[in-house]
């Protein structure tokens, strides 16, 4: 008899402390805080465990100071409202020290206490929520001091913003901590849809066998936004939409849609796999990139009145594998676009004969797609060709559709962030981008960072300039629908 076993519980992590990095900033407030309560809601935080808020001296805050911050990020950006009796024992185990990269004191007084609190072996986690400037000097301090030890640690995107930085800022973290300790994360490879496509791939048998260059004729990568960068400027305008998005999240998405099966869900063989896919990968030809600015931008707070910083990025990517050769791989993101969506879709390639005359209207050039919508909840949509209904054999546009929110109960769903976090407590890398995978993605970008495209105005509110349209054809953009 075949049979799978049945998931009975959720392993919870080792008793930890958690030092959160950057504790007064948009990061920790907006995701890390309410995330953390979040999953103290769940009853997936350690059975004991403290957590410390970190800045440097300029930033410091009391805990009391602290606890209210945490409030309000809950209150603003959390899934349910601070109160009841998870929330009271989360107040209480927060609390704040003062850190810098020349100054681990407190920090290191602050750690003591929480874990005589806690009492017995206790885990770290340190969480550098922090801008890329920063990373480097904690890193150092955290390595030198005696909180290395029994420790994990959480690093923020972007890392670098070259070949030769991200080469410098993994030395250094490799000079003060094992790999094994380190999670770099990509709260896309987080997201329920994502992780859905190592399922929908591996674990069936309509889609694999169909899955390459004879059947495929393109990939697309979609992911438009409306918001603009929305005081984020100064950070924006030295990184841009390439960096910011492409090279951070995009090419992940693109390592999980093209692998190959890997012998496990493992740390070692799935990212060995995606990271084939980046060796494979054709260097970026800046000739199939278009770079847009929306107007305006150059008015925002810190950007330069005659910046060169796109916020838009459309470009072809290939990869040259026996799966893959010849078919291209469409990626396209921005900010202030017509409408916030986050698709992949998979075109498949014509029938070899069509039998059926297409009835009058039925969209021709479109054909079989499959269209993964990965923000969250997220579904996954068939598209084919279905008989209309009448005497006459004629063809029209239908969709089978897959909706996570109705199909499955939903009501524990981590957000990416949650999940990411609790992965690392518990020391599962699988889902976190590697060292030489970031490296690689670097390599392939360093002809178009070293001779981009001019950028191209577009309207805020448009799908940006119309040479994104010309750069795809004869396909054309899913989005949009
Ligand atoms: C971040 C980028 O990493 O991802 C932002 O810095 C972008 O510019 C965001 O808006 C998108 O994330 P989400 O949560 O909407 O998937």
């Amino acid at each position: 008899m075949n049979s799978h076993p049945i998931e009975t519980g959720v392993e919870v992590p080792a008793n930890h402390v958690i030092v959160l990095f950057g504790a007064t900033g948009d990061l920790a407030k907006r995701k890390v805080i309410p995330g953390l309560f979040h999953l103290a809601l769940a009853g997936l935080l350690p059975r004991r465990y403290r957590i410390i808020g970190s800045a440097p001296e300029a930033f410091a805050l009391s805990t009391d100071a602290f606890r209210d911050l945490a409030r309000d990020s809950v209150e603003r950006f959390g899934e349910l409202p601070p109160d009841g009796e998870v929330w009271e024992e989360f107040v209480a185990s927060l609390s704040f020290a003062v850190s810098s990269a020349q100054d681990d004191a407190s920090l290191l007084a602050a750690v003591q206490t929480a874990e005589t609190a806690i009492g017995g072996e206790v885990h770290r986690l340190f969480h550098l929520a922090v801008p890329p400037d920063a990373v480097l000097g904690l890193v150092s301090m955290l390595g030198a001091s005696s909180l290395r030890a029994r420790a994990r640690v959480i690093l923020e995107k972007p890392f670098g913003v070259d070949l030769a930085s991200a080469k410098r800022l993994n030395d250094v973290i490799r000079a003060n901590f094992d790999e094994t300790q380190v999670f770099r994360i990509d709260h896309f490879l987080g997201k329920e849809s994502i992780d859905n496509i190592l399922a929908l791939r591996f674990a069936n048998r309509f889609f694999e066998p169909l899955w390459n260059r004879d059947h495929v004729r393109y990939v697309q990568i979609d992911v438009p936004e409306t918001l603009s960068i929305e005081g984020r400027g100064a950070f924006y305008e030295g990184t841009g939409a390439f960096r910011d998005m492409v090279v951070s999240h995009l090419f992940q998405v693109l390592g999980f849609i093209a692998m190959e099966q890997p012998t496990s869900l493992e740390a070692r063989p799935l990212r060995d796999e995606v990271h084939k896919v980046f060796e494979t990968m054709r260097p970026i030809d800046p000739s199939h990139v278009v770079r847009g600015q929306y107007d305006g931008y150059r008015d925002e707070p810190g950007v330069a009145p005659d910046s060169q910083t796109e916020t838009f990025v459309a470009l072809r990517a290939e990869i040259d594998n026996t799966r893959w050769k010849g078919v291209p791989f469409y990626l396209r993101t921005g900010k202030a676009l017509a409408e916030s969506r986050q698709v992949i879709t998979i075109g498949f390639e014509e029938p070899v004969m069509r039998l059926f005359p297409l009835a009058k209207g039925a969209p021709q050039h479109r054909g079989n797609r499959l269209v993964v919508d990965f923000a969250d909840p997220g579904s996954i949509h068939a598209h084919f060709f279905a008989k209309e209904p009448g005497p006459e054999m004629r063809l029209n546009a239908a969709e089978m559709t897959f909706h996570y929110q109705d199909s499955f109960q939903t009501a524990h769903r981590l957000e990416a962030y949650e999940y990411l976090i609790l992965e690392a407590m518990l020391g599962k890398r699988t889902l976190f981008t590697r060292s030489d995978g970031i490296e690689r993605l670097w390599e392939v970008s360093a002809d178009l960072l070293a001779s981009p495209p001019a950028v191209e105005p577009y309207a805020p509110g448009s799908w940006g300039p119309a040479s994104a349209t010309h750069l795809i054809a004869p396909n054309t953009w899913c989005l949009p629908e």
